[in-house]
C-alpha cells in the first residue's frame, strides 16, 4: 500500500521537493560546524535511548528475578547516568540547531528585504504590500524549520535503528515480525504529508490576503469612516477570516488524525507481540527480562515514529514557505532595478528627450507619445495640460522610476541608464504632488537620506522654506514626531517640510509637481514663496497649476493626451494655442479668484531674472 502511495508522488513532486531542500541547505552551510555538533549530540542521544531499552533486561532478570545485590547498586546508577548524558546532549543538539535556524532566518529576511526594496516601482503597483509583508514575516519563518526538522527526522530515524538493533538482539524472530509492520506505518506519513503541504500553501496565501486587507483598510481608515462603511468592511474581513480558519481547521484535522492512525497501527503490532512473546515466556523459551527489554525497545520506537510524522508535517509546511520565498528571490522576471556604472556629477549641463514613448505596465494606451524636449542649464520650464495629460508621467521618467519602451533620455550628454541610480537620484530633487512624511521627527524627515547634517543647516533651510516658525511653535520643535504619513501636520506645513528637505539636498535639477489641492490664500502664498527660493538659480521642471508659476517660467510645455502640443513663452502661446488659452482661462486662476496683480508679477519676473 505504501509503495503504491510512493509511486503516486510524481517525479516532479520529488524534484521540486529536492530543489527547495537544496536551496534551504545552502543557507545552512555557514553553520555547518554547529550542525555537525548538533548531529553528533543527536547520535549520543539515540545511543542513550537504546541503552535505556537495553538496561531493562538486566534490571528485570538480575534485580527482580535473580535478586542480585550488586546489580541493585549498579543498574540504578547506570540508568541515572544514561538519562543525564541523554539530557545534556539533547540540550546541546536543540540549541545549536535553533541557533543556526534563527541565523538563517535573519539572513533570508534581509535578502528578501534588500531584493524588494530595490524592485522597480511597477512591482509595487502590481503586488499588494500586504502580500510582500507576509513573505518577509511569515513564509521565511517557515523555512527556518526546514533543515532543523530534517535533522530531527534523522535523529528519530537513527534512534529507531538503534532500537531496532536492540530489539533484534533480544528476540530476532519477534523483531522480524515487528519490522514487517513498519512499512504499514509509513502510509500515514506519506499520505498526510501531501495533504498538509497543500493546506500549508493555501494557509499562507490566505494569511497574505488578510495582511493585504488590513494594510489597505487601516491606511484608508478615513475613507471607511467617512462613508460609514465599517459594517461592510467588517463583513468582508469576517469572510476572509472564516476562510482562513476553515483551511487551518483542515490542517488541524489531518494533524489530529495522523497520530492516532499511527498509534493504532502500533497497537496492532504490540498486541500480537505480547501474545506471542508471552506464550514464549510461559513455554520457558525466553526470560521475562529479555521479553520486556524487547517490548521496551518496541514501545520506545513509538515516540520516534510519532515524531517522524510530526517532522514530516513541519517539513512539508517549510517547503511550502520555501517555494514562495525562493520563487520571489530567484524569479527572473522580478529583477531589481538595473543601473549603469557612470557617476553623474554636478553641474547640470543638459536634459534631452528623444522620441520617447511610454506605456505603464499593463496599461492599454500610451501615457506618453513621441516626446521630444531639451532643457538648458538654469532654465525654468513649466509643464501645463489638462488632468491625465501625462505631466507627472513625463517627469517620473527622469529619475527612472519607470522605463520608457521607446526613445532615449539624455542627461549631461549620456543616457540615463549609463548612470548609477544613486548618483542619478542624488542629482534630482523632487517635490511631488503628494507629500509623504515618515513617522519620525521633523528633523529626521528633513535629513532623510542625507548624511552629516548639522542643526544649524537644518534651521537655515527651514527658515528659507518658511517652516522654521511653525516648527519652533510645535511642542517638541524639530523633534516633534509627525505621525504616520505626517497626519499631524497641515498640507501646507508638510509641503514646506518637503521643500526644506529639497533645499538641503541642493540638487542641480529640480522637479516640481505642484499640488492641485488648493491651500488657502495665506498658506498658498507662504508655500509659493518657499518654492520660489528653492527654484532660485536652479534648473527646474515645474508641473504648473498656478498662473504665477506659469508666468515665471522661461518656457512652457503644453501637453494633451500624452503628447507635447506646443512649447513656447507665455505671450506667444496665448496668441497661438487654443488649448493654452483654454487652460489659461479655466485652470490658472489665482486662489482668491482675481488675476495676479502687476506688482506681484513684476516681483516674480525680477526674481527669475536675478
Ligand atoms: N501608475 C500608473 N499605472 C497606470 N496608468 C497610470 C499610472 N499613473 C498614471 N497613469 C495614466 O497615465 C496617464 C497620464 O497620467 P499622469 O499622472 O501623467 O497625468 P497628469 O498630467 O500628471 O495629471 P494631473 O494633472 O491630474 O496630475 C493617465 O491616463 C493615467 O490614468
Ligand atoms: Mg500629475
Amino acid at each position: 500500500m505504501s509503495i503504491k502511495l510512493l509511486n503516486k508522488l510524481t517525479k516532479s513532486d520529488i524534484e521540486t521537493t529536492w530543489y527547495y531542500t537544496k536551496r534551504c541547505m545552502q543557507y545552512f552551510r555557514p553553520y555547518l560546524l554547529r550542525i555537525i555538533i548538533s548531529m553528533i549530540s543527536m547520535g549520543i542521544v539515540a545511543a542513550c535511548t537504546g541503552a535505556a531499552a537495553y538496561l531493562v533486561q538486566p534490571a528485570l532478570d538480575d534485580i527482580f528475578i535473580n535478586k542480585n545485590k550488586q546489580a541493585l547498586m549498579l543498574i540504578p546508577v547506570l540508568v541515572i547516568v544514561v538519562f543525564a548524558v541523554k539530557g545534556i546532549f539533547r540540550m546541546i543538539q536543540i540549541y545549536q540547531m535553533q541557533y543556526s535556524a534563527f541565523k538563517v532566518l535573519e539572513q533570508l529576511r534581509n535578502e528578501l528585504y534588500i531584493k524588494m526594496i530595490r524592485l522597480p516601482m511597477e512591482f509595487f503597483e502590481r503586488n499588494q504590500v500586504g502580500m510582500l509583508m507576509s513573505r518577509i514575516v511569515n513564509d521565511v519563518n517557515l523555512i527556518r524549520n526546514s533543515i532543523p526538522e530534517v535533522i530531527m527526522l534523522l535523529r528519530q530515524i537513527l534512534t529507531m535503528f538503534v532500537l531496532v538493533f536492540v530489539a533484534f538482539y533480544r528476540d530476532a524472530y519477534l523483531a522480524t515480525f515487528a519490522i514487517l509492520v513498519l512499512p504499514l506505518a509509513l502510509f500515514p506519513v506519506v499520505y498526510f504529508g501531501k495533504k498538509l503541504r497543500r493546506v500549508g500553501r493555501r494557509n499562507q496565501e490566505k494569511i497574505a490576503d488578510i495582511s493585504t486587507i488590513l494594510q489597505e483598510i487601516f491606511s484608508g481608515i478615513g475613507v471607511v469612516k467617512a462613508f460609514a462603511n465599517e459594517p461592510t468592511e467588517t463583513d468582508k474581513f469576517k469572510k476572509h477570516n472564516s476562510r482562513l480558519v476553515k483551511i487551518a481547521l483542515k490542517g488541524a484535522f489531518y494533524n489530529a488524525l495522523s497520530p492516532p492512525v499511527m498509534e493504532f497501527i502500533g497497537a496492532l503490532g504490540i498486541g500480537v507481540v505480547i501474545w506471542y512473546g508471552g506464550s514464549q515466556v510461559i513455554a520457558g523459551n525466553s526470560t521475562p527480562g529479555t521479553f520486556f527489554s524487547f517490548l521496551t525497545a518496541l514501545m520506545m520506537m513509538y515516540e520516534p515514529f510519532k515524531k517522524i510524522s510530526k517532522s514530516n508535517m513541519v517539513i512539508q509546511r517549510a517547503l511550502a514557505g520555501a517555494e514562495r520565498v525562493f520563487d520571489l528571490l530567484d524569479s527572473k522576471e522580478v529583477t531589481v532595478e538595473n543601473e549603469g556604472q557612470e557617476i553623474l556629477t554636478p553641474p547640470f549641463q543638459d536634459l534631452g528627450f528623444e522620441n520617447v514613448n511610454f506605456c505603464y505596465p499593463g496599461a492599454q494606451e500610451n501615457a506618453l507619445t513621441n516626446i521630444n524636449l531639451s532643457v538648458s542649464p538654469g532654465e525654468r520650464v513649466a509643464i501645463v495640460g489638462p488632468s491625465g495629460a501625462g505631466k507627472s508621467s513625463l517627469v517620473q521618467l527622469i529619475p527612472r522610476f519607470y522605463e520608457p519602451q521607446q526613445g532615449h533620455i539624455y542627461l549631461n550628454s549620456r543616457e540615463l541608464s549609463e548612470y548609477t541610480l544613486d548618483s542619478l537620484r542624488q542629482f534630482i530633487g523632487i517635490v511631488s504632488q503628494e507629500t509623504f512624511l515618515f513617522n519620525m521627527s521633523i528633523r529626521d524627515n528633513i535629513t532623510y537620506g542625507l548624511k552629516d547634517i548639522s542643526g544649524e543647516q537644518i534651521e537655515e533651510v527651514c527658515k528659507i522654506a518658511n517652516a522654521h516658525d511653525f516648527i519652533t511653535g510645535l511642542p517638541n520643535g524639530y523633534d516633534t514626531v509627525v505621525g504616520e504619513r505626517g497626519v499631524k501636520l497641515s498640507g501646507g506645513e508638510k509641503q514646506r517640510i518637503t521643500i526644506a528637505r529639497a533645499l538641503l539636498k541642493d540638487p542641480p535639477l529640480l522637479i516640481l509637481d505642484e499640488a492641485t489641492s488648493a491651500l488657502d490664500t495665506e498658506s498658498e502664498r507662504i508655500v509659493q514663496e518657499a518654492l520660489e527660493k528653492l527654484m532660485f538659480k536652479r534648473t527646474s521642471l515645474v508641473i504648473a497649476h498656478r498662473l504665477s508659476t506659469v508666468l515665471a517660467a522661461d518656457r512652457i510645455i503644453v501637453m494633451e493626451n500624452g503628447e507635447i502640443q506646443d512649447i513656447d513663452k507665455h505671450e506667444n502661446l496665448l496668441n497661438r494655442s487654443p488649448l493654452y488659452q483654454k487652460l489659461y482661462n479655466m485652470q490658472f486662476e489665482e486662489p482668491n479668484g482675481t488675476t495676479i496683480d502687476n506688482q506681484e508679477e513684476e516681483k516674480l519676473n525680477m526674481e527669475t531674472n536675478v
